[in-house]
């Protein structure tokens, strides 16, 4: 069981909401004091549907993907059936994992003392356990959680209450429609550290702000100043229409860029014919993981291995700028002379909304109490 969040960290005059033009940031301590990792753990990515792969991994039979959500370990696998299902990654026994990595199988073995479950869940194989009393295999199924595929994209949630995926994603289909993100071809992960809390690389990424001093060369290429950003319930956009300089990312001098940010921790990079999407894993107080993954519509040929090369290597580039900045920032929230800050109403409107999210979050944990969670099958002793 994981322990009850420190809530009492949470300072209710700070959960106010006022108005872009009037709002102050979220304090520096809700960035740098550790009590929040759980905070946010518990009360935004245990209620979130959160990110943990892509379709293919999980096309065919056997295939499972592993991931964490809201630091649990949890598995995606595809049945006999062919349902998707997700589970914790924890056996029943002593909360082994059942995987370490992606992989196929006909069933889930645990790697620590090989109980096997059925890839629907179902407890089979358990060895040497015959002179246990009052013990029956059925009561000790893999605990099941919500999985849901939206454009190719898997995501699973801890929430037995939140609402169906589409509720979070309403609109973006249709938005960048005619794309379609399940077309296209998984084509690189590539996986980052980043010395920042999670929001500090939200923060960063909601804003061209900062483009002409953190990304000079980016400046080049992007009229940052023609990006509007719109705000939606649960994400926000970032968009703009390219040019023919863009030679990169342009298609016949032309096409869309839609940076999305899905409250609280993915973002879809779209422009014509790619998709890239980083999920931002907090791995503590001042750290986090930042996945990026590569979706391309043409991985075969000459000039598409050319230009996915070319993308990533400029992603990587534009990454190390900001990584660079988000650990200096972190610095910064964290110094006796910084409390917390104002907007630019011009610039800063993604941030803003992000953090009036993160505020409704901490208010309806403190409302609320515990997550209602899928609760394990409950145990027979008769
Ligand atoms: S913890 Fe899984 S078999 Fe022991
Ligand atoms: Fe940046």
């Amino acid at each position: 069981m994981r322990p009850a969040p420190a809530l009492a960290a949470i300072d209710p005059a700070d959960l106010a909401s006022e108005p872009l033009a009037r709002a102050g940031t979220i304090p520096s301590a809700w960035y740098t004091d550790p009590r929040f990792h759980d905070i946010d753990s518990e009360l935004i990515f245990a209620r979130t549907w959160q990110h943990v792969g892509h379709a293919a991994q999980v096309a065919t039979e056997g295939q499972y993907l592993v991931s964490t959500v809201a630091d649990d370990p949890v598995i995606v696998v595809r049945g006999r059936d062919g349902v998707l299902r997700a589970f914790f990654n924890v056996c029943r026994h002593r909360g082994g994992p059942l995987a370490t990595e992606h992989g196929c199988a006909r069933a889930l073995q645990c790697r620590y003392h090989g109980w096997t479950y059925l890839l629907d869940g179902t407890l089979r194989g358990v060895p040497a356990m015959d002179r246990t009393e009052l013990f029956d295999r059925k009561d000790y199924s893999l605990v099941p959680l919500r999985v849901e595929t939206w454009q190719g994209l898997v995501f699973v949630t801890l929430d037995a209450a939140a609402p169906p995926l589409e509720t979070f994603v309403a609109g973006i289909a249709e938005r960048i429609a005619p794309t379609r993100l399940g077309d296209l071809q998984f084509s690189r992960e590539v996986r980052y550290v980043v010395e920042a809390n999670w929001k500090v690389y939200v923060d960063n990424y909601l804003e061209g702000y900062h483009v002409p001093y953190v990304h000079p060369e980016l400046v080049k290429l992007y009229d940052y100043q023609s990006y509007v950003t719109e705000v939606f319930d649960w994400y926000s956009l970032q968009y703009t229409p390219l040019t023919g300089d863009n030679a990169l990312y342009s298609r016949d001098g032309g096409g869309d860029a839609f940076y999305y940010c899905l409250f609280p921790n993915f973002m879809l990079n779209i422009l014509p014919g790619r998709l890239q999407t980083n999920f931002v894993r907090p791995l503590g107080p001042a750290r986090c993981e930042v996945v990026f993954t590569y979706f391309h519509d043409d991985v075969e040929s000459a000039a598409a291995r050319q230009r996915i090369e070319d993308d990533v290597a400029y992603s990587d580039a534009v990454q190390a700028e900001d990584a660079g900045i988000c650990a200096r920032v972190q610095q910064g929230l964290a110094s006796r002379a910084y409390d917390r800050g104002r907007f630019s109403v011009k610039y800063e409107a993604g941030v803003y909304h992000f953090q009036e999210l993160v505020r409704a979050a901490y208010r309806r944990g403190l409302a609320g109490g515990a997550v209602p969670r899928t609760p394990p099958p409950p145990l027979s002793r008769d």
